[in-house]
């Protein structure tokens, strides 16, 4: 009795040759990559990648491995972290037109955080937004917002006198208040306004989402 060719464990090894060869095929990167941690054969680097606190791991790489940028990798997808303001500054701004752009991600359209010019891909859109924040937010012009800033710190020094316990709250508050009062001109309540609850939960999905790896539906 011959055996067909389609046998099962024929099937599997048919499967890992082709798994295998697109390891491989992925794998042939055209550039020497900084160093970094050494990953697993196709899942990379996904159990010792950092899921939070993720800037004391890379700092402990940057020592580690002796380089201000380091390199990680997650199932196929290559994440190079910048460790020194000498390397961000070289790369993203005074070699920008290569370097600059937004990582396209999944959780970043799903939590509509691509509408925020801190994630937004290159584009008119983003040439648009880049405009009125060079307008608004350039070292000339911040000078205008020293009294809106100097008001919230003010308030955040009367609430520690009389509650200091409570000073993350004031930590916050002050600079929540500051923010929305200069970006969109509104005067937050001294205590329990409804805006500041709602910034909060969005920065904290904003840091949930951009942790590399942390989320399947982020790597393409
Ligand atoms: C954000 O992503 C959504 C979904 O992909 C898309 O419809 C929208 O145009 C994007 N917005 C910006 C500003 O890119």
């Amino acid at each position: 009795m011959a055996m067909s060719i389609f046998s099962t464990p024929m099937l599997l090894a048919a499967f890992e040759i082709l798994l295998l060869l697109l390891y491989f095929s992925r794998r042939r990167v055209k550039y020497r990559l900084p160093p970094g941690p050494k990953g697993l054969p196709i899942l990379g680097n996904v159990f010792n990648a950092p899921k939070s606190f993720e800037w004391l791991a890379y700092q402990d790489w940057s020592r580690q491995y002796d380089s201000d940028v380091v390199h990680f990798e997650i199932l196929g997808t290559h994440y190079v972290v910048l460790n020194s303001a000498k390397a961000t500054v070289d790369l993203f701004e005074k070699r920008s037109n290569i370097y600059s752009d937004k990582i396209d991600s999944p959780m970043v359209k799903l939590t509509g955080w691509n509408r925020s010019f801190a994630l937004m891909g290159y584009g008119d859109y983003w040439r648009a937004h880049r405009r009125l924040s060079h307008q608004y937010f350039r070292p000339a012009a911040v000078s205008k917002y020293y009294p809106s800033s100097a008001k919230s710190v003010h308030e955040m020094i009367l609430a520690l006198r009389d509650t200091p316990g409570r000073f993350m709250e004031h930590i916050r508050h002050m600079a929540g208040s500051n923010i929305l009062r200069i970006v969109y001109g509104i005067e937050v309540k001294p205590e329990d306004d409804p805006l500041i609850p709602i910034v909060e939960e969005s920065v904290q999905v904003f840091s949930k989402i951009t942790v590399a790896g942390a989320y399947l539906g982020n790597v393409t």
